[in-house]
């Protein structure tokens, strides 16, 4: 009998985690085995035309409520042939694997008229953009366990221009759809794929447990409109690897809700490894924390990333209100090109859901280690301005060496306490605490997996 995907990904996660030091492996050296589902049918089956004009919404809910029927059968797959696939938003089900062959694209329809509309998420209390609801995204999953969402280079574009416009020129009715969203779903894989222009975020998991993302490309144009590669929202145990992302906004933004919401609402986002990503990111960030952390971003392990062309490289944002943490971060191996801000850790980033946050609800950021960075053609090499009320603490830079223009403030920083070795250039006074050194100071690997092996 085969072992399903979903207790495979579970000891594989399981043994992830084991004390060992700094060189204790991560979430990603365990990938779950990937079985050939037993069962199999084409979308083209269910009437689909993939001529890129015929709307195929009706062809993939059939078709996918057809497969569910295979879930205690070891599960079914929905294959997308080569053709251009033209659909609104639609529902998966657990124990699927969507596979688009090379040369299949799915591409989101352009009315929104075919994108449902629905409830906001808790953790946020209305749409990100626009007060109350928002649309579905074109791929959804809700509840779900053991999904994978893969292919042979197949493309899922979600024609996002119009969207832009309409975001641009203030004429949204509801906050943008994303590609793909899971929802309180576990064991979910989105791999060997193609991601193209999004209407907002790409890859959205949210209240989520073991997701991989591994091997895909995400695209969106320089000036595509706050556009995110993927968003682990409020999720633990996330792996993302292999992948190269170019967008508009942020390439990686870890969120946790928002405000009051996010902090009633409670549900962190912890455990997550990210490793082997080239990221390129306009008018955001690479890698982003927050701004909303309402439900506290912690256990974090981010290696070998390049970053170029970028307006900032690294970014931890918050801003009174938002309660929660941002700490247990290390992030090594960067290499960092063309950036104009190589780091950031600001605390008066993001606004408010509605005026009953509570301003007292002071944001938490420490134990952050940042080693092992080089950059050129670096305009700043770091903004740290904390929180007076609640200044950031035990922010670590270890080994980074940045060429910034010889025009460029280098370090800007306030409300911040660290310790830095060896770095170039010279960093300011508040990151030059006379701790005894940096091992008893510096938040390592070793605390890292310290804390998850006591979950
Ligand atoms: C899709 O799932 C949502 C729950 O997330 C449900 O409300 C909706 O009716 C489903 N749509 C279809 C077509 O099954
Ligand atoms: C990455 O995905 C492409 C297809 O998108 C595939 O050809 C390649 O073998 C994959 N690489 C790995 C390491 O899985
Ligand atoms: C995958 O598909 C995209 C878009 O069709 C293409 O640009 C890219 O070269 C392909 N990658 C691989 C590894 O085949
Ligand atoms: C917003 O709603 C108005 C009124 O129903 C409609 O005319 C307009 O087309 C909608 N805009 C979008 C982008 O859907
Ligand atoms: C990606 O594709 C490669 C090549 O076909 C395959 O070996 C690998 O298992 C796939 N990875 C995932 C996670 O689907
Ligand atoms: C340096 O980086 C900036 C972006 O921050 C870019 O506009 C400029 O072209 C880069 N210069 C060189 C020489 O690559
Ligand atoms: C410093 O970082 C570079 C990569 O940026 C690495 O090659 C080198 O080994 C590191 N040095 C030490 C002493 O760890
Ligand atoms: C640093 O961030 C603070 C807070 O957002 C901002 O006021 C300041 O202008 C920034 N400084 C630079 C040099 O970017
Ligand atoms: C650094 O501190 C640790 C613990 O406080 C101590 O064991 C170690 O010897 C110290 N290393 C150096 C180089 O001072």
């Amino acid at each position: 009998m085969k072992m399903p995907v979903a207790l495979l990904l579970l000891l594989a996660l399981i043994n992830a985690i084991r004390i060992d030091g700094e060189e204790s492996k991560g979430l990603c050296d365990s990938k779950p085995s990937l079985h050939p589902r037993p069962h199999s049918v084409s979308i083209s089956e269910f009437g689909a035309v993939g001529d890129g004009k015929t709307l195929n919404t009706l062809a993939f809910q059939n078709a996918i409520f057809y497969l569910k029927s295979f879930a205690d059968k070891g599960g079914a797959q929905l294959y997308v042939p080569p053709g251009k696939w033209l659909t609104g938003s639609f529902n998966l089900t657990s124990h699927l694997t969507l596979f688009l062959e090379k040369g299949a694209v799915i591409l989101g329809s352009q009315d929104p008229s075919h994108w449902d509309v629905v409830e906001p998420l808790p953790s946020y209390g209305r749409g990100i953009e626009l007060p109350g609801s928002r649309y579905r995204s074109l791929i959804n999953g809700y509840l779900l366990t053991d999904v994978v969402v893969t292919g042979d280079n197949g493309t899922i574009d979600g024609q996002g221009s119009v969207w832009w416009d309409w975001f641009k020129s203030h004429s949204l009715n509801y906050s943008r759809p994303h590609l793909i969203e899971f929802v309180s779903s576990e064991d979910v894989v989105v791999s060997n794929l193609t991601f193209l222009n999004a209407p907002a975020y790409n890859i959205h998991p949210v209240y989520c447990s073991n997701v991989l993302v591994e091997n895909i490309s995400v695209s969106a144009p320089p000036n595509s409109p706050e556009t995110i590669g993927i968003v682990p929202d409020s999720s633990n145990n996330v792996c993302i690897e292999d992948s190269s992302i170019a967008i508009g906004y942020d390439a990686i933004s870890l969120k946790s809700g928002w405000d009051e919401y996010g902090i009633a609402y409670d549900r962190p986002t912890t455990n997550i490894h990210i490793r082997r990503v080239h990221l390129q990111s306009s008018t955001g960030s690479a890698i982003a924390f927050g701004s909303e952390m309402s439900g506290g971003i912690s256990n974090v392990h981010v290696e070998q990333v390049h970053i170029c062309n970028s307006f900032s490289g690294i970014e931890f944002r918050t801003t009174k209100g938002r309660g929660g943490y941002i700490k247990g971060i290390i992030i090594s191996g960067v290499e960092l090109e063309n950036i104009k801000m190589a780091f950031g850790a600001i605390g008066d980033r993001g606004s408010h859901p509605d005026d009953k946050f509570d301003p007292n609800a002071l944001p938490v950021v420490e134990q952050i280690t940042l080693k092992d960075v080089t950059g050129t053609n670096i305009s700043i090499a770091g903004n740290f301005t904390g929180i007076s009320e609640s200044p950031f603490t035990s922010l670590c830079l270890l080994n980074v060496s940045l060429v910034t223009s010889a025009s460029s403030s280098s370090w800007v920083c306030s409300h911040v306490i660290g310790f830095s070795e060896s770095v170039t250039p010279e960093p300011c006074p508040e990151l030059e605490s006379s701790y005894s050194n940096s091992s008893s100071t510096c938040y390592s690997l070793f605390d890292s997996y310290g804390k998850s092996a006591a979950l």
